[in-house]
């Protein structure tokens, strides 16, 4: 195909405005899928996901298109995740277009990840279209909704299109607009090749396939193609379009999308945002924007049963291959003996990967509460990142500590501004802007410590704004601040899993608060178990729990064993998610008990 005929576009939309529903109309209505096959969902296809109901990997389709003006035109969909953790991979896809829906809930209205997503858009100069969704609704108000577009974004709504991606109306249009109003890709097929990679995944025949985006050039099957960031070289086994099934092709040209085998061992080795180009004739110079994800919240993870470490072990190895993001190294834990510390992108990825080890690898995991990369100066000047609080050097080891911070937006009703501020204030946050919109609506931004944001910002302001909320954050740099290491100690004994670093000014509380959540989240023991909470060799906080007065078997008055098996039985399944450190059974809830001190 010509570059003409071809538009490259992709959708933008807040979880829930209809994405999915829409992209299935598209492929639809332009007889990519049929009906039948529309039920085995195309474009959200992994299981976590489609529970969750988030969209988290991007994927491509390819369809025909015969416009109004007589014209064949090939229109690829290029799908963006929804979240913020992902939102380099989102930046990577809109490189790849010219264009992007704004599909927009009619009676809702604009959220803080579709801006954040928006103004991703208009930095790459993507021709935007605004799709009011959902107008069968009787909530449906798209005057309201547009006029708050133009309000926030500045975007000419004018031309706006009226759709019900689930009644199938508006859907000509939006083709129509694809066609007319989104530019062809430049016609560079003479020029080096130049493929942007926008996502890949882990295959276990042909090893991992990359989607691509053609820039410049010319790519064939059985080229040797070079990755310009990985300097890695493979032979192109397999080169292919998505309709939206992969179907192989023997070339692909400047401005189309596909996908390549190259018996590529890992994600990590062909990441996304890397530039395609041939090891024979390479492009003088990589697309620009490509950068390797770095984790920003990091937590141990302990298998229950130590004998299953070699299993941790593996299945990492294994979620790695498909997750360039995911980092982590052995760790080794005084309380909680051999685990890992790991290292996600932001707390969404965090849980999807715990999710998966404990479903599809079924191992029993600890997990330890969050924490955020830290930034020590040392006596000797040594600059060092610490992402383990238990690692932090002592008062009179460092000079100075730094934490990340990051600028949250949030889009709220206006009744709820109150009791979010509250909650920013609580979480040191700093004030930074206001903003009325259409009815009653407003935009919140504030700066805050990422540690504070990493842990349960996000329910806590989903709950305070009884849903209606929305937030989006990025980050903006390091602040020094007094912040202070504090240890729990059970039984005498500090636990290098519990510790944390909070603000100085935080720590009384938060160490009473903590010492007084373990009491309760501790089971009874024989023995009395004393619980406390130091910052240094300061006690700050005390508590204990007392001994457990009567043996469970004390009942059985010796005589029935099978009840006796039963009662033992019970008291195992219950053991299941503890961890023994020394001689007390600590719970997987206590190592997350900070996430629920609000
Ligand atoms: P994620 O995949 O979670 O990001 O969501 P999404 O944006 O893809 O939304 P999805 O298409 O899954 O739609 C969310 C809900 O809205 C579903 O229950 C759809 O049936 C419904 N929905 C989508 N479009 C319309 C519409 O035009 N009218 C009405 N009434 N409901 C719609």
């Amino acid at each position: 195909v010509s570059a003409e005929r071809i538009r490259n576009f992709s959708i933008i939309a807040h979880i829930d405005h209809g994405k999915s529903t829409l992209a299935d109309r598209l492929l639809l209505t332009t007889g990519t899928v049929a009906e039948r096959v529309m039920k085995q969902q195309f474009l959200d296809n992994m299981e976590l996901e489609r529970e969750r109901g988030i969209t988290i990997k991007l994927q491509a389709a390819r369809m025909n298109y015969q416009a109004k003006d007589g014209e064949a035109y090939v229109l690829n969909l290029i799908d963006t995740p929804g979240h913020v953790d992902f939102s380099y991979e989102v930046s990577r896809s809109l490189a790849a277009c010219e264009g992007a829906l704004l599909v927009v809930d009619a009676s809702q209205g604009v959220e803080a990840q579709t801006l954040a997503n928006v103004y991703l858009a208009l930095e790459h100069d993507l021709e935007i279209i605004p799709v009011l969704n959902k107008i069968d609704l009787p909530g449906a108000e798209p005057e309201r909704v547009i006029e708050e577009i133009e309000q926030i974004i500045g975007l000419d709504c004018s031309n706006a299109i009226l759709a019900s991606a689930k009644e199938g109306i508006g859907i000509d249009e939006i083709l129509e607009a694809i066609v007319q109003r989104v530019p062809p890709p430049s016609n560079t097929i003479d020029d080096p090749l130049r493929a942007l990679i926008f996502d890949s995944y882990y295959d276990s025949y042909r090893g991992v396939i990359v989607y691509f985006r053609v820039m410049d050039g010319t790519v064939k099957k059985g080229d040797r193609v070079r990755l310009m960031a990985s300097k890695k070289e493979y032979e192109i086994d397999e080169l292919g379009v998505l309709s939206p099934n992969q179907k192989q092709v023997e070339e692909l040209h400047a401005g189309e999308v596909g996908y390549l085998a190259a018996a590529i061992k890992a994600v990590a080795d062909a990441r996304v945002g890397d530039t395609i180009t041939l090891a024979a004739k390479p492009a003088a110079q990589a697309l620009p924007g490509y950068t390797e994800a770095k984790p920003m919240v990091f937590c141990g993870m302990f298998p229950t049963d130590s004998d299953e470490f070699e299993n941790l072990r593996d299945a990492l190895e294994k979620l790695r291959l498909n997750d360039a993001a995911l980092q982590y190294e052995p760790e080794t834990s005084s309380a909680m003996g051999f685990g890992f510390r790991c290292g996600f992108l932001g707390l969404l990825h965090m849980e999807i990967v715990q999710e998966r080890l404990e479903r599809e690898y079924d191992l029993d995991l600890v997990i330890t509460a969050p924490s955020v990369v830290y930034k020590v100066v040392t006596n000797n000047g040594e600059e060092i990142y610490v992402d383990n609080p238990s690692k932090l050097p002592a008062p009179n080891e460092r000079e100075s500590i730094a934490e990340p911070y990051a600028q949250v937006e949030m889009i709220t009703p206006e009744s709820f501004v109150g009791t979010l501020m509250e909650l920013c204030q609580n979480r040191r946050g700093i004030f930074k802007d206001m903003k009325y919109l259409t009815q009653g609506r407003t935009t919140l931004t504030y700066e805050l410590p990422l540690a504070e944001v990493v842990t349960d910002f996000f329910d806590q302001m989903k709950s305070r704004s009884r849903g209606y909320a929305s937030m989006e954050y990025h980050l903006i740099g390091y602040r020094e601040n007094p912040l202070v290491r504090l240890d729990l100690m059970i039984n005498g004994d500090p636990v290098d899993s519990l510790a944390m670093i909070v603000h100085r000014d935080k720590a009384y509380g938060v160490g009473r608060a903590m010492a007084e959540k373990l009491k309760e989240l501790i089971p009874r023991h024989q023995f009395k178990v004393p619980i406390q909470a130091a910052i240094g060799s300061k006690v700050i906080a005390s508590e204990h729990i007392p001994a457990l007065r009567k043996d469970v078997l004390a009942k059985c008055y010796g005589g029935d064993i099978s009840r006796k098996k039963k009662l033992l039985q019970k008291q195992a399944k219950g053991k299941k998610r503890m961890k023994a450190v020394g001689t007390v059974d600590v719970p997987q809830e206590a190592f997350m008990a900070v996430l629920k001190l609000d």
